[in-house]
């Protein structure tokens, strides 16, 4: 039976007709099978739950009963699928948020990102806009007129809203003797304030956009380094990432009653310009240490968000979730 948006599965079902080695499509599992016979396609029909889609696409020239590909769409990903919904991913130029911005869109919601540089901002709208609606708007959240400023930009082209990811971040990295002040006020300003300032800012859209069965959602992205003690001189970066966690359970028993729901995420170490140098220096060390012996790929931060955004995670409220392949998580 066909569900949902019937305009969109039939343009779906005509890119994959037309592509069928694209599986990024919201929504939709995609199964690519060279060649596939009739049992295994039953086999395939069977494995998914009722209201399932089946469709068959076949390349030219082939015999019809080989079909390129199948894909089915069930129940089960209704639970992960963000069609209707809007989101702000904050530092979505690059790193950790263009991952989440990505995996959103790929789930099927409209995306705004935001972070200072125009350039880089506008070169990533362009990159994201193969996998959805994306809309760029430049604003440095360090400063208070700024959160309010974006809030207000988005507020004039939305009704709601139903995903705020506070992900831009920033860190710093110095012997005691040497750390300064300044270097507080800089990371504390961006890392806790900022998220604090945001959710405030965005309260009225955030509640215009939440109800009792399906709340809206605020995503923190927080940090390992404030589970556990880092390994390196990041005074102000762990303390601001541990008052990100705390201030993340604070929220979500304020506004939950008002059917927002407020959770972090704990990366571990994901690639990115942050983690660049390190990586390079202490990548191997770090991925051998961690028990699953990797570090971190798009697809597990773009996972949890989807999680946390979608009916599936509409329960979830005040958890932390560490995404570390266990290296905060077992020591
Ligand atoms: N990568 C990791 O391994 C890791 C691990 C744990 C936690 N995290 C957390 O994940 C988040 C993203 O980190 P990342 O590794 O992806 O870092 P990144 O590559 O440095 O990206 C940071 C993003 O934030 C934006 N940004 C920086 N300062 C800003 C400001 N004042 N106003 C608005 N946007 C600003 C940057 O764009 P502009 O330069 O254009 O502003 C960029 O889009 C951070 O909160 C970080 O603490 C990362």
């Amino acid at each position: 039976m066909l569900r949902g948006n019937a305009a969109q599965r039939f343009s779906t079902y005509m890119t994959l007709r037309a592509n069928p080695q694209r599986a990024a499509i919201p929504g939709i599992r995609t199964t690519l099978r060279q060649p596939v016979n009739v049992l295994q396609l039953l086999v395939a029909w069977a494995g998914c739950r009722e209201r399932v889609i089946v469709v068959v696409a076949y390349a030219s020239g082939q015999p019809s009963r080989w079909p390129l590909l199948t894909f089915c769409m069930g129940e089960i990903m209704d639970l992960f699928d963000l069609s209707g919904k809007t989101a702000v991913v904050t530092g979505g130029s690059r790193g950790i948020g263009l991952m989440i911005a990505r995996g959103l869109l790929e789930a099927g919601a409209r995306v705004y990102i935001s972070s200072r540089k125009a350039d880089a901002c506008a070169a990533a709208e362009r990159e994201l806009t193969q996998y959805g609606e994306v809309v760029a708007v430049p604003a440095d959240l360090s400063a208070e007129a700024e959160c309010l400023r974006l809030a207000d930009e988005i507020g004039q082209r939305e009704h709601a809203l139903n995903v705020l990811v506070n992900n831009a971040g920033a860190t710093w990295g110095a012997p005691i003797e040497e750390f300064p002040a300044t270097a507080w006020d800089k990371v504390v300003d961006l890392n806790l304030k900022a998220p604090f300032l945001l959710t405030q800012a965005f309260l009225p859209l955030l509640e215009a956009g939440g109800t009792h069965e399906d709340p809206a959602r605020v995503i923190n992205i927080g940090s390992i380094d404030g589970l556990r003690v880092p390994p390196f001189p990041t005074y102000a970066y762990s303390a601001s990432k541990a008052g990100l966690h705390h201030l993340t359970r604070v929220l979500a028993r304020e506004l939950g009653p008002r059917r927002i729901t407020v959770n972090a995420v704990a990366p571990g170490p994901f690639e990115s310009k942050m983690m660049a140098a390190t990586l390079k220096t202490f990548g191997d060390a770090i991925a051998d240490a961690a028990p699953l012996k990797r570090i971190g790929r798009p697809d597990d931060m773009a996972g949890v968000a989807i999680f946390l955004a979608s009916r599936a995670g509409a329960y979830v409220t005040g958890a932390v979730i560490p995404v570390d392949g266990g290296i905060g998580t077992t020591v």
